[in-house]
């Protein structure tokens, strides 16, 4: 199982170092299977019993991107793991030529990638969920042998309801039947629903957002499985 720990826009540079430290310690030894995505502020250059990974990156080594972070930055902090398409920064404007663009630089990198797809409730009230992720999976190369996919709809994030079990099943089942990269499932992954995430038979791990935030929960979590 990977858990996938998204800090979003939490943690300042002193809470993570602390953050880090609880969560290093309480995993028994280096487990590539953990990764963190803090906030560029916050990382760390120490080592850790987990991998960690870029919320975001811009899709050039450096030179005139305002606000940007390149792939040399990245270097820095010897991150070889991005996460690509959140519906976050879906949302701010990152559109599938810019996705494309990002994962084929990532790809030119040899990173590993985790790349989030997910729809709106009004695609999954409309019952076409499948014909929507279709779409945003045509936009990059299925066969990238770094490539995890993390399946998010976006009206389960941050709400506190997870998809239904069912639901995840079928549509994780129909994401694995287009490729064989592992797939993850995100949207209000918790203590208490991890279990029956865990135990969809298709399901390679989790991206968990608010429940991750907290060093002892995320442990709690990772260690339930
Ligand atoms: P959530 O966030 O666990 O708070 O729903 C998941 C995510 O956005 O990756």
């Amino acid at each position: 199982m990977i858990y996938a720990a998204n800090l979003k826009c939490n943690h300042t540079k002193k809470s993570y170092a602390d953050y880090a430290k609880k969560l290093s310690n309480g995993l028994s030894q280096n487990s590539n299977s953990v990764i963190v995505f803090p906030p560029f502020t916050a990382l760390s250059e120490d080592k850790f019993n987990f991998t960690q990974g870029a919320q975001n990156f811009y899709p050039a080594q450096n030179g005139s991107y305002t606000g940007e972070i390149g792939s040399q930055m990245l270097e820095e902090f010897e991150i070889t793991t991005v996460m690509i398409g959140h519906s976050e920064r879906r949302a701010l404007g990152e559109d599938e030529p810019f996705l494309k663009a990002k994962f084929d630089y990532a790809v030119s990198k040899g990173w590993d990638i985790i790349y989030c797809i997910g729809e709106d409730d009004i695609t999954h009230m409309n019952g076409s969920t499948k014909e929507f992720l279709s779409d945003q999976l045509a936009n990059i190369d299925l066969n990238y042998e770094n490539l995890v996919i993390a399946y998010e709809p976006i009206w389960a994030i941050g709400t506190g309801n997870s998809a239904k079990v069912e639901f995840i099943t079928e549509i994780l089942d129909f994401i694995s039947s287009k490729c064989s990269a592992p797939l993850l499932y995100g949207g209000s992954v918790n203590i208490t629903n991890i279990d029956e995430i865990k135990a969809i038979k298709s399901c390679d791990g989790v991206l968990v957002g608010t429940a991750s935030w907290d060093a002892d929960k995320f442990l709690e979590i990772i260690k339930k499985g």
